[in-house]
């Protein structure tokens, strides 16, 4: 658990979820939920820039999933569950991102989507506590 004072410190904060990266047969993958404006993008966004991803990061609501070139061949995917419909994950290859070991993928809204996150997914939960204050929440099963 995390006390984060202002967003800089999300910065911590996605420094030390890389660290939980293995390497391995599968891909990174981080379950972010929180509320509207909890701060799931912005650490989206600081994760991107510590894996090398010179392009802006933009929220991806309205096409769903963005992939990133970063440095050391990393693919970092991000996907945007808040109007996910039935059937868009199976059309995006979703699973396969999932898979692919050189993947980083960052999803928010993942409880709308709960059913498709592997076994091995990192969960951040964001919660709001004040204008700049959050409490992030880290839980993932031992391997
Ligand atoms: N400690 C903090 N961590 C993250 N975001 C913060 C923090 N304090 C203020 N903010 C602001 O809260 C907003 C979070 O928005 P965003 O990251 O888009 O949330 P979400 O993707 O969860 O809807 C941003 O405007 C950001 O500047
Ligand atoms: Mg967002």
């Amino acid at each position: 658990m995390f006390k984060v004072a202002r967003e800089s410190e999300m910065k911590r904060v996605a420094l030390w979820l890389l660290k939980l990266k293995k390497t391995g047969t599968h891909g990174m993958v981080l379950s972010l939920t929180g509320n509207l404006g909890a701060g799931k993008t912005t650490l989206v966004k600081f994760i991107g820039k510590i894996c090398g991803v010179d392009s802006l990061i933009v929220s991806p609501s309205f096409v769903l999933l963005r992939i990133y070139k970063g440095r050391q061949d990393i693919y970092f995917v991000h996907l945007d569950a808040w109007r996910i419909g039935k059937g868009d994950l199976a059309f995006l290859g979703f699973s396969d991102l999932l898979k692919n070991p050189k993947a980083i993928v960052c999803v928010e809204w993942a409880d709308r989507v709960k059913q498709a996150m592997p076994a091995w997914s990192t969960w951040v939960k964001i919660e709001h506590i004040s204008a700049r204050q959050r409490k992030v929440t880290v839980s993932y099963q031992c391997e």
